[in-house]
């Protein structure tokens, strides 16, 4: 698997974990002209080990959303929710209309839709379940560059929506919010983009605002280790968490005007690959691996020390690896003209504290990006395993 199809993690590649190609009488236009590509008859599936929105090909666009419960609301009540909330991204998913629905959505395909659920430390509180909390919920640590703003992060409940049409994805984001109906209350929203299906001439991975190719060296679901690395295995202390993952979500802020300033060949320094095809400066194609040791005519390391990419590396980490699945998010302009734009940083692992946090602590002594970025807010949610047919996602706590 080259880089292109590295964890699937390219936006419009059909094909991967759970794709299904839609029915063919939907890849007609109207009046029996070609359908103009297959980007909206793609269906990804509902039932399976995993939840869908994980191994998934990033989407072009995103919505993530965190609920609490509303006072008075406990286990019955979010039982009840999140049997709505499976029924709903069924049905969305399979790119049908849901019994009462807005219209947003008519005409258009699956578009990949997915809609994935998981639930913050808080929400074992509530319900009554802290027997039940899996200890991978702790909170996470404190970082020195934080800038965390507490209403924009956490949250009882998290929903994350993906889909290849921005009208499919707020389809599902209007419908979530109306199944919460008195039971839970919205704390956040952000949303998130990708490139689009089909803007690239071949499949590619995927680009942030800062110009990087981003994602070439997350772990591939054809990796021997990956299934342990991202996914919960059967028999640990939570057993409702089997076959699932932890999501942390991090909103990071991009210092666009500073970035942008800097020559590329510093640019390139920061990360220690090569901006135009994310080659590493040690030479080679992207999916080259980093010569770390390479020293260049100067005797220091061609890859500098303090190089996002070497930092990061799981060979640097004791093999702490996680698979990051990110959306760009822009909010504007602000009063001071600079854009309100940057990552919304969500990666997936087996154990925050075998992926995000060693990381993370070793990005935070200062990094050559730390200077470009600020995490604005955080989440850290428990995603369960895939329903199985007749199952809601959740239920195996619940009930
Ligand atoms: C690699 C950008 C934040 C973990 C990379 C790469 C880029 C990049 C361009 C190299 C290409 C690739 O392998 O994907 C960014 C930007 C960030 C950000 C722009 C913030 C806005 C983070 C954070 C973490 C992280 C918060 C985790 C704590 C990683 C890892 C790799 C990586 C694990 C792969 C290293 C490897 O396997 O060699 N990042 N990153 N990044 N980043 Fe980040």
């Amino acid at each position: 698997v080259g880089a292109a199809g590295a964890a699937g993690l390219v936006a419009g590649a059909a094909g991967g974990a759970g794709i299904s190609a839609a029915l063919s009488d939907d890849t007609a236009g109207a009046g029996g002209a070609p359908a103009l590509s297959t980007v909206g008859s793609t269906a990804v599936m509902f039932h399976g080990k995993h939840q869908a929105g994980i191994t998934t090909p990033l989407q072009s666009r995103g919505h993530l959303v965190a609920f609490d419960l509303a006072p008075g609301a406990g286990r019955k009540e979010a039982a009840a929710l999140l049997r709505r909330w499976s029924a709903t991204a069924k049905v969305l998913m399979a790119g049908k209309a849901p019994a009462e629905d807005t219209g947003i959505a008519l005409d258009a395909g699956p578009s990949s839709l997915t809609v994935t659920f998981g639930f913050g430390r808080t929400f074992f509180d509530r319900t009554g379940l802290a027997s039940r909390r899996p200890a991978e919920l702790d909170p996470l640590p404190a970082f020195s560059a934080d800038a965390l703003d507490p209403r924009r992060s956490e949250g009882d409940l998290w929903v994350q929506i993906g889909a290849d049409d921005a009208l499919v994805a707020f389809h599902a984001l209007r419908a979530v919010q109306k199944d919460a109906g008195d039971a839970a209350r919205v704390r956040w929203q952000m949303n998130g983009f990708n490139r689009s299906a089909g803007a690239t001439a071949k499949p590619m991975t995927a680009r942030n605002l800062m110009g990087q190719v981003d994602g070439t060296g997350n772990p591939k679901p054809t990796d021997p280790d990956f299934d342990r690395r991202i996914f919960v295995p059967a028999g640990g202390a939570q057993e409702w968490m089997a076959g699932g993952s932890y999501a942390v979500v991090r909103r990071i802020r991009m210092l666009l005007d500073d970035w942008e300033k800097l020559p590329l060949d510093r640019q390139e320094k920061v990360i220690g690959r090569r901006k135009s095809d994310g080659a590493p400066l040690t030479g080679g194609s992207e999916t080259t691996e980093l010569a770390l040791d390479k020293l260049g005519p100067d005797g220091k390391p061609v890859i500098p020390d303090n190089a996002h990419s070497r930092i990061s590396a799981p060979e640097q980490n004791g093999g702490a690896a996680m698979l990051r699945r990110p959306f760009s998010f822009h909010d504007g302009i602000g009063p001071d003209g600079t854009p309100d734009a940057g990552l919304l940083f969500v990666c997936w692992q087996a154990d925050p504290l075998r992926g995000f946090v060693p990381v993370q602590r070793k990005l935070d002594r200062g990094d050559a990006l730390s200077a470009f970025i600020r995490h604005e807010a955080s989440g850290l949610f428990a995603v369960p395993g895939g329903p199985a047919e007749g199952e809601y996602v959740g239920q195996r706590l619940l009930e």
